[in-house]
Order: structure tokens, then C-alpha cells, then sequence
């Protein structure tokens, strides 16, 4: 009995761990979705889920990759190329931003 307690907690555990290596990023106005790392960029993910977002710097510059978060935690390294306004409005340049949990996005 103890020892299908432990084989369960150890089941619990590596689903945990699955859990936050990888995050749902969802597309509204696209109506996709893809499942990915949670290294990557949501510019990377709209890529791998067939949607090209429109970059040109690819260094958080310039603002062409930005779109609004919906829903969900992101972390953004930008290097200027958004504003404080357009943070508060929840918006992110995909290009310098990854998710930080399951993320729905405008686009
Ligand atoms: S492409 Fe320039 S800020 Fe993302």
C-alpha cells in the first residue's frame, strides 16, 4: 500500500515537472493554439503554429512584433521598443517575450 502511495507521488511529480517545461500558447483571432518550450518566444511559437507575426529587429527595438496578452504570465527582455502605456494595456513584443505559464494571445 505505502509503496503505491510513493509510485503516485513520483507519477505526481514528473507530471509537475512536464507542466512547467512546456506552456499552451493560444491565438484568438487565429484560432490555433501550440504547446511549446517554455524557452521560447511567443514569436516562435506563432511560428510553429503556422502564423507569421510580423518582426523585423527580432531584438525588442523597433515594436512590429507587438501584440496583446489576453491571458496568462510572460516575462519580456525588450530594448525599448514598447511603452510604459502599452505595457499597462498588456501588450508585449513577441520577439523578446516568452510565456511563463499557458498564454492566450489577440492575434
Ligand atoms: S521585431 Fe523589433 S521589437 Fe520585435
Amino acid at each position: 500500500m505505502r509503496l503505491r502511495a510513493e509510485e503516485h507521488a513520483a507519477e505526481a511529480h514528473e507530471h509537475e515537472e512536464t507542466a512547467q517545461d512546456t506552456h499552451c500558447v493560444s491565438f484568438k483571432e487565429s484560432g490555433k493554439s501550440v504547446q511549446v518550450a517554455s524557452g521560447m518566444t511567443l514569436h516562435a511559437a506563432a511560428a510553429s503554429a503556422g502564423l507569421t507575426i510580423p518582426k523585423a529587429c527580432g531584438m525588442g527595438i523597433c515594436g512590429t512584433c507587438r501584440v496583446r496578452v489576453l491571458e496568462g504570465e510572460t516575462e519580456m527582455n525588450h530594448n525599448g521598443g514598447i511603452t510604459e502605456e502599452e505595457i499597462d494595456e498588456g501588450y508585449v513584443l513577441t520577439c523578446c517575450t516568452k510565456a511563463k505559464s499557458d498564454v492566450s494571445l489577440e492575434y
